[in-house]
């Protein structure tokens, strides 16, 4: 199965491709990860990347594109793949098509998360990452057993760079004007599944596995 998932900063899409590509056997491929990996390995791509990603605006698409198709030709990704931050604006979405079509693969569904935009800033600010295996929280709704560390393996938890509200308003305004037009373009093509993202996240990972399975 080769999904999708997008929404606005802060939706849930991370959490749910957490779950979601341990249910399904697929392939996670975040873009603000790889970014964040090659940001704590200090690689050229990475410093180049942070400056653009601290102020809450997008890499450059040539960049980002030849990463995801570089992640894409790897072979873990023929058995399926949950692609989640890319595409982010119309040119991304045809150079996809063009990569998928060169590969003879394509898409089977995208998932989007749905919430009400007064909401998105909270989730954001509060979200805390693990500093060793990526995990997400939150400092109110996804609070982690012992404050500060990691419920998985033990590491540290830091706030994102990205994650103050300056940065975060600027990441919702970019969503709306380069991000959003790819509902319609994925409705045009039959594969957009609307997920209301306003409730728990376990009835979010519901709905969604009885929207994409059914
Ligand atoms: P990226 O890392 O993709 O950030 P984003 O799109 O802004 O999305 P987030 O990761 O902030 O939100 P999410 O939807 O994953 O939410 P999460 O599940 O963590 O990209 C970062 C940057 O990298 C970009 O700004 C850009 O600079 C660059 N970049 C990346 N891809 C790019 C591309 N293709 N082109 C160009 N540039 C690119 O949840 C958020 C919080 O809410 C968590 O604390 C969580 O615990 C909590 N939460 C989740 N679900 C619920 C729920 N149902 N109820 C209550 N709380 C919830
Ligand atoms: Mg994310
Ligand atoms: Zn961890």
């Amino acid at each position: 199965m080769n999904l999708l998932i997008m929404g606005p900063p802060g939706a849930g899409k991370g959490t749910q491709a957490e779950e979601l590509v341990k249910r399904l056997g697929i392939t996670h491929i975040s873009t603000g990860d790889m970014f964040r990996s090659a940001i704590k390995e200090g690689t050229e791509m990475g410093l180049k990347a942070k400056e653009y990603m601290d102020k809450g605006e997008l890499v450059p698409d040539y960049v980002v594109v030849g990463m995801v198709k570089e992640r894409l030709f790897q072979s873990d990704s023929v058995c399926g793949f949950l692609l989640d931050g890319f595409p982010r604006n119309v040119v991304q979405a045809e150079e996809l098509d063009e990569t998928l079509k060169s590969i003879g693969l394509s898409l089977n569904g995208v998932i989007n998360i749905v919430v009400p935009r007064e909401k998105l800033v909270e989730r954001a600010t509060g979200r805390r990452i693990c500093r060793t295996c990526g995990a997400s929280y939150h400092v109110s709704f996804k609070k982690p057993r012992e404050e500060g560390i990691c419920d998985n393996c033990g590491g540290e938890l830091y706030q994102r760079s990205d994650d103050n509200e300056t940065a975060v308003n600027n990441r919702l305004y970019i969503y709306e004007a380069s991000t959003k037009p790819l509902i319609d373009y994925y409705t045009t093509r039959g594969l957009i599944r609307n997920i209301d993202g306003d409730q728990d996240i376990d009835k979010v990972m519901e709905d969604i596995l009885k929207n994409i399975c059914s």
